[in-house]
C-alpha cells in the first residue's frame, strides 16, 4: 500500500486555482453555472486537461464528459470518479471541482509513475448539478441513470427563459457518446463535507455511509392584479401575502413534526414586480430533506393542505408541484469498508457519517455500486465564497480516492461482489394530489 505513489498537492492546487479564475468573483468564490458561457470556458479547460492527461474524451447527450484512461483489459467495466464543474451564484472554488480535479490529479500521478491498471479509469464531470438556474439538479447523473428523459430534460426552462437543451448545443455539448459504451463497475465520488461535522470531531476523512433524502416543490399562488391606493385591503387576492403566510405556516408545521428537517425556501418570484400594484401571481421553490421516506411523504401532506388552507383564506389559487425527488441512499458496504481500511492505512483520522447535501452519487448509486469521501469544510460553510479545505485535507482526500480508485481497478469481478442496486428514483415533476 504504501509503495503506492502519491498525488502531487502543488499541481492539483494550481488545477483548482485556474478552474477557480473561470467565473472568478471578487471576495475569492466562483460563479460558473451550468450551461453558461462560464461553464463552457470551465468544460473546455477540463478537455484540454485530459487530452494532455493521455485520456480519450466523450461527451453524452446530456453534456456529461467522460475522460478515460485506458487499463489493461479489453472490457469496457471501468471504476468510474468524478462530480460537477457547475457552481451556485456566489459558489466557492471547491463544491464538486474538488472531486472532478482530483479525479483529474489521479490519473495525471498514474501516468507520472507508469501505473496501468487493469481496468479503466474515467472522470467525469455531470452537468447540472446545482440545479441554480435549471432546475432540477443532477440532471447529467439522473439522465446517465435512466431516471431522466432526454427529451423531458431538453426541455427543462432556466429562471431566466432559456431551455436545457438550446443551452447544450449553444455551448457545444450536446454529445452522442452512449451509456452503453461505459458500464462502471463502481462509482467513488470525491466531496468536500460542507458542514461542520469534521472539523468538529477533528478528522481528514469522512467514509459517507448514506445520503439524506431531498425534495423539491415549487409553489404557485393566482390571484389577481390590482391598484395598490385604490383597492380596500379586504378586497385584494394578493399573491405574495399568501406567499409570505404559506412559507412561514409550511416551516412551523415542519419543525413541529422533527426538529431536524431541512426546510429552505431558495426562491421566490413576485409578479408583476411593481411597487403600486397588488401582486397577482407569486411563487416560491421548497428544499425539503430528511433521512426518513415516511416523514418526508408525511410532511408532503401538510405543506399541500398548509398551501391550500392559507390559499382558501387569502382567494388566491394554490398548486404545488412535485420537481425533484431523491429518496435516502444507503451506499455500498463493500466499498465502504474498503474506504475505511484504506484511510486507516493511510494513517487519515477518518469518521463514518451521512451526508446532508445531495451529490450525483445519489443517481448513480441506482445503477452501480457507489461510494463516497468527505474531506472536512472550514466552519461547514459551502454554497458561499468562504468555502475552504485545508491543503493538507485536499492532498489526503485526493490520495485516499487514489488507492481506493486503483484497488477497485485491480479487483476482480468476484471480490467485487456486485449486487444491483435498488429501483428506486424518480426525476420526473408531479403534480401533489390533494
Ligand atoms: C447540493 O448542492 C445540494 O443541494 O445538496
Ligand atoms: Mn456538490
Ligand atoms: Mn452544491
Amino acid at each position: 500500500m504504501n509503495s503506492l505513489p502519491k498525488i502531487n498537492l502543488d499541481r492539483l492546487q494550481a488545477t483548482i486555482d485556474t478552474m477557480a479564475g473561470i467565473g472568478a468573483k471578487e471576495n475569492g468564490g466562483c460563479c460558473r453555472i451550468s450551461l453558461t458561457d462560464e461553464d463552457k470556458l470551465g468544460r473546455d479547460q477540463f478537455v484540454t486537461w485530459c487530452r494532455e492527461a493521455g485520456c480519450g474524451v466523450h461527451v453524452d447527450a446530456f453534456g456529461n464528459i467522460f475522460a478515460i484512461r485506458a487499463g489493461s483489459r479489453p472490457d469496457n467495466a471501468v471504476v468510474l470518479t468524478g462530480s460537477h464543474l457547475d457552481t451556485q451564484p456566489n459558489g466557492g472554488r471547491l463544491d464538486g471541482i474538488y472531486g472532478v480535479l482530483a479525479g483529474l490529479e489521479v490519473i495525471r500521478t498514474l501516468n507520472d509513475h507508469g501505473v496501468r491498471t487493469e481496468r479503466a479509469i474515467a472522470v467525469v464531470n455531470w452537468t447540472n448539478e446545482e440545479g441554480a438556474r435549471l432546475s432540477p439538479g443532477l440532471t447529467g447523473s439522473s439522465g446517465y441513470a435512466g431516471d431522466l428523459d432526454l427529451s423531458l430534460a431538453r426541455r427543462i426552462v432556466a429562471s431566466d427563459g432559456a431551455r436545457f437543451g438550446d443551452e447544450l448545443e449553444r455551448i457545444g455539448y450536446a454529445g452522442t457518446f452512449s451509456r452503453r459504451a461505459l458500464d462502471p463497475i463502481a462509482y467513488v465520488e470525491l466531496h468536500i463535507e460542507q458542514g461542520p461535522v469534521l472539523e468538529q470531531h477533528e478528522r481528514t476523512i469522512s467514509v459517507v455511509e448514506g445520503v439524506q433524502g431531498v425534495r423539491w416543490y415549487e409553489v404557485e399562488l393566482r390571484g389577481s392584479d390590482r391598484h395598490a391606493g385604490t383597492t380596500p385591503m379586504a378586497d385584494r387576492q394578493d399573491s405574495f401575502m399568501a406567499l409570505a403566510r404559506i412559507a412561514q405556516s409550511m416551516r412551523q408545521a415542519v419543525l413541529a413534526i422533527d426538529p431536524d428537517v431541512r426546510f429552505t425556501v431558495g426562491r421566490v418570484s413576485v409578479q408583476p414586480g411593481s411597487p403600486n400594484t397588488v401582486p397577482g401571481f407569486s411563487s416560491f421553490s421548497i428544499d425539503l430533506r430528511h433521512q426518513s421516506t415516511g416523514l418526508l411523504n408525511r410532511i408532503e401532506n401538510v405543506l399541500a393542505a398548509k398551501a391550500h388552507a392559507i390559499g382558501i383564506e387569502e382567494g388566491v389559487e394554490t398548486a404545488i408541484c412535485r420537481t425533484m425527488i431523491v429518496p435516502p441512499i444507503e451506499f455500498d458496504k463493500s466499498i465502504v469498508e474498503t474506504v475505511v481500511s484504506i484511510a486507516q492505512s493511510a494513517g487519515c483520522p477518518s469518521m463514518r457519517m451521512n451526508s446532508g447535501a445531495m451529490h450525483d452519487a445519489c443517481r448513480l448509486s441506482k445503477v452501480t455500486r457507489t461510494a463516497m469521501i468527505f474531506v472536512p469544510s472550514r466552519l461547514g460553510i459551502s454554497h458561499h465564497e468562504d468555502e475552504w479545505t485545508a491543503p493538507d485535507d485536499l492532498e489526503a482526500g485526493a490520495n485516499v480516492l487514489l488507492r481506493t480508485i486503483t484497488s477497485l481497478a485491480d479487483q476482480t469481478e468476484r471480490q467485487l461482489n456486485v449486487v444491483a442496486a435498488e429501483d428506486v428514483i424518480s426525476a420526473h415533476p408531479r403534480s401533489l394530489e390533494r
